[in-house]
């Protein structure tokens, strides 16, 4: 027996479907209530709301549980690779020797960018945020390939696909080199996709860059940690997108352009530049957690907190442990990373944290490991965009192939001037 909810409305009782998903989640399905009563409801921040169903990830946000198409993050994070988890969460299985060597190959073969792009990033300032070129430049690069202007189509999208991802980091590497007046380096066939991509970053014409296997897995893993979240922001803004049928392209660049707020991916910048603001100011730790505890201060303890995790998230204890193990192995001692703990300590020991369930999550800790291999700040939430790349490519397709999928277009309940009549200019007094 299927279940229900009832709503009294008025005069009138509604019977709306329950729908429950393969994990237990319980949700309303109101898609007949506007019709049925002219009501709508109404849900801020979408907090209390389910866009979609999907099969893609699972986020059991009390108990701190992250599933890729029900494989437990720590178990992929332990034994799989980033273009292993990217082929999972695309296509829904991990695949084969056969399967894995062919996507891979396809990533080696569309690492390059057209030539005539080094024009665009060299109209670019040096100032430049990375992740504006890199919103600009998906979409510059689609313009090379007419097929990747189309829509979804099954027989293009796996090289849509591929060139997506494999290009992304192309695009991110050359707008780092840009930056800083560095010649760009071009990919090497034999390089996987992690190494290649710190390739591109860090060696010169001269010298390539030392590839330490332990640098090369880290970065690594933070790509994996980092490749689908499901419907948080950035991937609800490319579904929004797909709904309308754009393209791939179109819909990455709208994904990045979302995830760059400091709410959101862009907050493991803001998590090292709070770090640093409170090394430079000879805190302990203290006088931030006081300020980020006062609405008046205008400052929020940057990593931590989270919509869906009233729990510590998966991600942020698995780079946590990351972070120390490539220190030691780098012989780092990195003072900001003492502070982050400190401030964890102090904050997890707080009732204004404990309180409202804020936990350090996947952004806290992401920045030591970056600045520690190297990567500017500037570059962070790149590299966090690079990750997610599958997770928007699945959703993608996931809602490309939903048989009868609508345009994503919700309602509003409107607080306006109710209605009024043109006034001439010449009779326009300036109100008091
Ligand atoms: C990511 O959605 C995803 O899945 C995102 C992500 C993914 O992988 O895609 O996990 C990646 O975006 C992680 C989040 C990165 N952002 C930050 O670290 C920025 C700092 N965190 C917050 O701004 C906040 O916690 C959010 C944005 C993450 C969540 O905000 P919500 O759910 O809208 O919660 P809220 O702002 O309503 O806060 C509830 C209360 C408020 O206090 P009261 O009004 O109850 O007194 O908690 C307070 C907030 O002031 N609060 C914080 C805080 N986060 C929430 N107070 C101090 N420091 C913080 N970080």
């Amino acid at each position: 027996m299927s279940k229900t909810a009832k709503l009294e409305l008025e005069s009138k009782s509604l019977t709306l479907p329950v729908v429950v998903g393969s994990e237990g989640e319980h949700g309303i399905d109101i898609s007949t209530l506007r019709q049925q009563t002219g009501y709508i409801t109404l849900d801020d921040g979408y907090g209390n709301t389910g866009s979609c169903s999907s099969k893609i990830t699972f986020i059991d946000g009390d108990k701190g549980i992250l599933q890729y198409r029900g494989y437990p993050i720590e178990e992929l994070a332990l034994k799989s690779t980033f273009v292993e988890t990217a082929y999972l969460l695309i296509y829904g299985e991990l695949p084969t020797v056969a399967q894995l060597n062919h996507f891979s190959n396809l990533l080696t073969e569309n690492e390059m960018l057209h030539e005539n792009m080094k024009r665009h990033f060299e109209s670019f300032p040096p100032s430049a945020h990375p992740m504006a070129i890199l919103s600009s430049m998906i979409n510059a690069t689609s313009c090379y390939h007419p097929r990747l202007m189309e829509g979804y189509k099954a027989e293009n999208f796996t090289l849509q696909a591929a060139r997506l991802i494999s290009k992304v980091r192309t695009i991110a590497a050359y707008s780092y080199r840009q930056a800083r007046g560095f010649p760009i380096i071009y990919p090497k066939t034999t390089y996987k996709y992690t190494a290649n991509f710190l390739h591109m970053l860090f060696s010169q014409p001269y010298r390539d860059y030392e590839l330490k296997p332990e640098v090369v897995r880290a970065l690594d893993l933070i790509f994996l940690l980092h490749a689908d979240h499901e419907q948080n922001c950035s991937t609800s803004t490319v579904r929004m997108i797909a709904s309308s049928q754009a393209n791939l392209f179109a819909c990455a660049a709208g994904g990045v352009c979302a995830l760059w707020g400091p709410l959101h991916g862009g907050a493991n910048q803001a998590v090292i530049e709070m770090l640093e603001d409170i090394h430079k100011s000879g805190d302990d730790g203290s006088r931030f957690i006081a300020a980020a505890k006062d609405k008046t201060s205008g400052k929020r303890l940057m990593g931590f907190g989270h919509r869906v995790y009233k729990n510590y998230d998966p991600r942020a204890k698995i780079i946590k442990e990351q972070c120390d193990k490539l220190l030691s192995v780098l012989h780092i001692n990195d003072p900001l990373l003492d502070i982050a703990k400190h401030l964890e300590e102090a904050a997890l020991r707080d009732s204004y944290f404990v309180e409202r369930k804020l936990y350090p999550n996947v952004d806290f800790y992401s920045g030591i490991i970056m600045r520690a291999i190297g990567i500017p700040p500037e570059m962070f939430t790149v590299i966090f965009a690079i990750g997610r790349m599958p997770g928007w490519i699945a959703n993608y397709k996931e809602i490309a192939e939903t048989q009868g999928s609508r345009i994503y277009r919700p309602r509003q309940i409107y607080t306006g001037p109710t209605i009024r009549h043109f006034v001439p200019l010449e009779q326009r007094t300036q109100k008091a």
